[in-house]
């Protein structure tokens, strides 16, 4: 059953710095119980993405498109019912989220509020419901007594993790839930959150820039570029066979899960990510693009089936069109090879697909 579906999400902050075009038209779906990676560089849009599925963007970004979970639209959605849906339905866990939490207020204290404050639980059965969330973050009840102040930066992010799953949600998305912790912690937090999404039957949305650590926890894989999706599948295909030559790139400068030497920007990938505010023309990528062609300038490819195998699997290249694919061979041609291309003049046949996971 579909949990999450996203149908053309596009977001732009109108600030000072003028109009960012953050995320471009992300059609995204999530099965209930499945785990969806989000990959992509520095300022690709994944945040803010994340921040759009529970309307927790700034004032000043506009938010269009669909966000339907369970069916509901997110964006459409009253306030008393979005607020609800935050607790009950879904929750967040952001990049050093363990710094949230109150110093002044004991573990137990900060972890009951929800299920009190939503009337889920006396504050009887909270105390109980908290030693039992503790426990299953692999964490000693008595801890629920103490302070934030008493607890290594790992084990406040296990409390920010019990917190997510304090009102058992159907969906958590995580952005960058490790990326605060030394490598050995990070592995504990991510193998923690593995196993409790899977007992739970829970969907999650993690988000990295570390193709590896995505492609060991989740079953799909979505790579951001510019704002844009370029690429989804299932983790395998896409971290083994990517077809994008920027997921290629992406995943050849993350070729170990949790290799601390990965944890810089991608190697063999020359140049910046673009400012979305001056987008190249035609694929966004096309100035880093070691494979493109002459169209790619002034040619934008939708999102094309691409995998070989029965699961869904496209990407945004000229290179997956089958006219061009079925002239020009496989990918892997020489750096900078710019050949005539069938399909970039002529109209290109058949449709485009919708994102479906
Ligand atoms: N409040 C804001 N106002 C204007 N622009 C913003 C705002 N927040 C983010 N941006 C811009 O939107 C783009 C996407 O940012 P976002 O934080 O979503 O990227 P990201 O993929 O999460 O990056 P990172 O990996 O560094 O966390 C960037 O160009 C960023 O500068
Ligand atoms: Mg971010």
């Amino acid at each position: 059953m579909t949990l999450l579906e996203l149908r053309d999400v596009t977001v732009t902050y109108r600030g000072t710095a003028g109009e960012v075009p953050a995320v471009r038209g992300v059609s995204l779906d999530l099965a209930a119980g499945q785990a969806l990676g989000v990959a992509g560089e520095s300022g690709s849009g994944k945040s803010t993405l994340a921040m759009a599925l529970l309307r927790l963007l700034p004032r000043d970004a506009r938010v269009s498109g669909e966000i339907l979970l369970d069916g509901e639209d997110v964006l459409t959605m009253k306030w008393g019912r979005l607020r609800a849906v935050r607790w009950a339905s879904a929750s967040v866990v952001f990049q050093g989220a363990q710094h949230a939490l109150n110093p002044v207020r004991r573990i137990e204290d900060q972890l009951a509020e929800p299920l009190l404050v939503h009337g889920l639980a006396t504050p009887a059965a909270a105390r109980r419901k908290v030693a039992e969330l503790l426990e299953q973050v692999g964490m000693p009840a008595w801890r629920a007594r103490g302070y934030p102040h008493e607890l290594s930066g790992g084990q406040r992010q296990r409390v920010m993790i019990a917190m997510a799953l304090a009102c058992s949600p159907r969906l958590i998305i995580a952005d960058e839930p490790t990326t605060a912790l030394d490598v050995m912690i990070q592995a504990q937090v991510l193998a923690l959150i593995r196993s409790l999404i899977a007992e739970h039957g829970i969907g999650m949305i993690m988000i990295s820039h570390d193709l590896s650590v995505l492609a060991s926890m989740c079953d799909r894989l979505a790579v951001m570029y510019a704002g844009r999706v370029v690429e989804s599948g299932p983790s395998h295909e896409v971290f083994q066979d990517a077809r994008h030559p920027y997921s290629r790139a992406l995943a050849a400068a993350f070729p170990t899960v949790g290799d601390p030497a990965s944890r810089m920007a991608p190697k063999g990938l020359g140049g910046d990510p673009p400012d979305p505010r001056h987008l190249p023309t035609g694929c966004s990528f096309h100035p880093r693009c070691q494979v493109s062609l002459p169209s790619c300038a002034s040619r934008e490819v939708e999102l094309w089936p691409a995998g070989g195998g029965p699961a869904p699997h496209t990407a945004a290249c000229v290179r997956v069109l089958p006219e061009t694919a079925g002239a020009q061979g496989e990918h892997g041609e020489e750096p900078g090879a710019h050949g005539e291309e069938p399909g970039a003049r002529g109209a290109v046949s058949g449709r485009p697909v919708e994102e479906v996971q």
